[in-house]
């Protein structure tokens, strides 16, 4: 074991890209406790890439707004008097004050309680005390509205936004398997969130509480508590046999359980009266029998997952389409975990009242499964910080060169597989093409195309 005092790295491309090893599947531990890679991070990914801010149902009147962060920027995504929905930086322009406190609510306008700056819901300085007097009339407020983001755009109602302005149109961005991914929630039709965020803050980087969502080799043995209550049924979910990965453009990802191609044939060939009864295995409950229109937002193969997309960099979709949870970086060492609950607006009462329960005993704070999760992150986080520990290199073989990815009629590309860490090496692998890259020029230039082939 090596004791050598190590010299701090000045990142640049090779440095960076010798991180992880795709081709072994190994990866530097440093990657979870480096100051200077981390503000990179928030550089070069989180300023850069496409964020997501809310559903639209969250915010549906004018003057409603709700408060989200793109990496540790702060911002206030608010519907102004004409409709649009405006994402600005929550930071007064005089002396950087944060705006607006409050989570979410409605409001006529956002009084800055420093000085008393007055911005409009679109962000324009409406109103400047003292104007008059103290700046002897001199002063142009035109000039000092809040900084907007550089593109906000709204897919299917989900409501995302950049502060890149070379990045490229939303729906480009998110490719087959992003938009797959949101498809998942849209396939329930007319949905909402409902009203309420669970929040709460993991001592962990941000990255590993991503790629565990990949990873469902844990969920037998870290959840078997949670298995022992009966909250969960494990073998139901679990399906080691039956996992399906789609690896997309810039380090999207889905990884979990998939219906079999000839079950979902099973399933599809039933009348609509059969499919309200049917009660088969429940993988097939799961997924299969999402409403027929599904398949236009999932695509023929995507709509057979039931397992856990991730739009890059963070924003996971779960629970088969009724929760997002984005994980937000407060430091290389800590995490936000933030869960959206999303539920049909047809659902009646009993069936939200049942979904709300699920996801309070799940996720979040007092979720069983979190509890298990969140300390072995933690854990895995604070060994990455001891001078020797951070030298053993994490291994990420399963599956390694003995699985294919299949291109189907439809364009989609799908890994038919059991359990495995192709979704973690993808996300890596993007990472660090995001973090070498020193422009959206050069990401475009320089990134790896989802893979076709033995994998
Ligand atoms: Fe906001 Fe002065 S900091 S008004
Ligand atoms: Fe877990």
């Amino acid at each position: 074991m090596a004791t050598q005092p190590e010299k701090r790295v000045n990142w640049n491309r090779a440095s960076i890209e010798a991180l992880i090893d795709s081709d072994r599947g190994r990866l530097d531990r440093r990657i979870y406790e480096d100051e200077a890679i981390y503000q990179l991070e928030l550089e070069r990914i989180f300023a850069r890439s496409w964020n997501f801010m809310c559903h639209e149902s969250q915010i549906p009147e004018p003057g409603d707004y709700f408060i989200n962060f793109i990496g540790e920027d702060q911002v206030i995504v608010a519907r102004d008097r004409k409709g649009k929905i405006n994402v600005m930086l929550n930071t007064c322009r005089h002396r950087g004050n944060a705006l607006c406190r409050a989570e979410q609510g409605n409001a006529k306008s956002f009084v800055c309680s420093y000085h008393g700056w007055n911005y409009d819901l679109d962000g324009r300085l409406i109103a400047v005390p003292g104007r008059d007097i103290y700046y002897r009339d001199k002063f142009d407020r035109t000039q000092w509205g809040l900084a907007h983001a550089a593109q906000v755009e709204n897919y299917l109602g989900f409501i995302f936004a950049t502060l890149d302005k070379d990045a490229p149109p939303l729906s480009e961005y998110l490719g087959d398997v992003g938009r797959t991914g949101l498809g998942m929630i849209a396939a329930y039709g007319d949905v909402e969130v409902i009203e309420g965020i669970q929040k709460n803050v993991i001592d962990c980087n941000w990255k590993i509480a991503v790629d565990n969502l990949f990873d469902w080799y844990h969920v037998m043995y870290s959840h078997a508590s949670a298995g022992a209550t009966g909250v969960v049924d494990l073998p139901a979910i679990l399906h080691p046999k039956n996992q399906l990965v789609m690896l997309g453009d810039y380090g999207h990802a889905i990884s979990g359980p998939g219906v079999p191609s000839h079950l979902q044939a099973e399933a599809d060939a039933l009348s609509d009266e059969e499919r309200a009864a049917y009660k088969g295995p429940a993988l097939v409950n799961m997924a299969a029998l999402r409403p027929r229109e599904a398949v236009a937002l999932m695509g023929p193969e995507g709509i057979r997952s039931a397992g856990h997309p991730n739009i890059f960099p963070n924003a996971w979709v779960t629970l088969n389409g009724l929760q997002i949870c984005l994980r937000l970086p407060r430091g290389p060492n800590k995490t936000e975990l933030w869960w959206f609950t999303f539920v049909p607006k047809a659902f009646p009462p009993e069936y939200r009242a049942a979904l709300v329960s699920q996801a309070i005993h799940l996720f979040g704070p007092s979720g069983l499964l979190e509890q298990d999760d969140g300390e072995n992150w933690s854990q895995s986080t604070r060994a990455s910080r001891g001078v020797a520990s951070r030298k053993l290199d994490h291994v990420l073989e399963m599956g390694l060169g003995q699985d294919e990815v299949k291109v189907h009629e439809s364009g989609q590309r799908v890994i038919d597989t059991t359990v495995n860490e192709h979704g973690q090496r993808w996300f890596y692998r993007a990472w660090s093409e995001w973090l070498a890259a020193e422009s959206w020029q050069e990401l475009e230039a320089s990134r790896t195309a989802p893979p076709e082939g033995v994998i």
